[in-house]
C-alpha cells in the first residue's frame, strides 16, 4: 500500500510525529494520542536528556545550543528508523533542521499543533527548564513563531488548532488527521 506522499509509507505503518513551538502541547497530546493508538510514545526532549546525561539547561550552558542540536539530530535519526511505528512529541526547535525534517516525512505523519504566542505564554512563560525563553519569554515566543513559521510549514503534513481545546478533542482532532493523512 502506498501513502498519500507517494512514500510506501502509511499511517499504521508510520510514526505519528507532533510539532509545534514550546506550550503547543506536544507532550501531552502525544501521550493521549499514544495511548489510544496502543503505541509507545517519545519526546526527543526526554531522548536528549538521556543520551546526554544531562538536562536541557546542562547541555545548553556546556555546549550551546549548537551541541543541543546535534544531540537531538542523533536522537531525531534513532526515533525514525524504529521499525515499531511509534507516537513521536518533538522539542519545538527539531524542524528547523532540514535533514530533520526530511526524516520525519519520510518516516511519519507530522501534525502540527498551533496555538496563538499569548496561549503558549500562558502555558510555558513560568517555566524555568526551557534555556531559550530566558530573556522575555514573551518577546521570545511571539519572535519564535514569526521565524519558524517556514519551518513548522515545510515540515508538517496537517496541522491541529489547540486554542482553548481541550486535551481529548485535540487528540481527536490530531487521530482524524492522522488517519487522513494515510488514505
Ligand atoms: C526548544 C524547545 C524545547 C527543547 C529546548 C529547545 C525550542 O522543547 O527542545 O528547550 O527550540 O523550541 P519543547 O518544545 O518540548 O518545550
Amino acid at each position: 500500500m502506498t501513502g498519500s506522499d507517494g512514500s510506501g509509507r502509511t499511517a499504521d505503518a508510520g510514526h505519528l510525529v507532533l510539532i509545534g513551538l514550546m506550550g503547543a502541547g506536544k507532550t501531552t497530546v502525544g501521550r493521549e494520542c499514544a495511548r489510544r493508538l496502543a503505541r509507545d510514545f517519545v519526546d526527543t526532549d526526554d531522548l536528549v536528556i538521556h543520551t546526554a546525561q544531562m538536562s536541557v539547561d546542562d547541555i545548553f550552558a556546556a555546549g550551546g545550543e549548537a551541541e543541543f542540536r546535534r544531540i537531538e539530530h542523533d536522537v531525531v535519526a534513532d526515533v525514525c528508523a524504529s521499525p515499531q511505528p511509534l507516537v513521536v512529541a518533538c522539542g519545538g526547535g527539531t524542524v528547523l533542521d532540514a535533514e530533520n525534517r526530511r526524516l520525519l516525512r519520510a518516516t511519519g505523519t507530522v501534525v502540527w499543533l498551533r496555538a496563538p504566542a499569548a496561549t503558549l505564554l500562558a502555558r510555558v512563560g513560568d517555566d524555568t527548564t526551557r534555556p531559550l525563553l530566558r530573556g522575555g519569554p514573551a518577546g521570545v515566543l511571539a519572535r519564535l513563531e514569526r521565524q519558524r513559521e517556514p519551518a513548522y510549514e515545510a515540515a508538517a503534513h496537517t496541522s491541529v488548532d489547540t486554542d482553548g481545546i481541550a486535551v481529548e478533542a485535540v487528540a481527536d482532532a490530531v487521530l482524524a488527521a492522522f488517519a487522513e493523512c494515510a488514505a
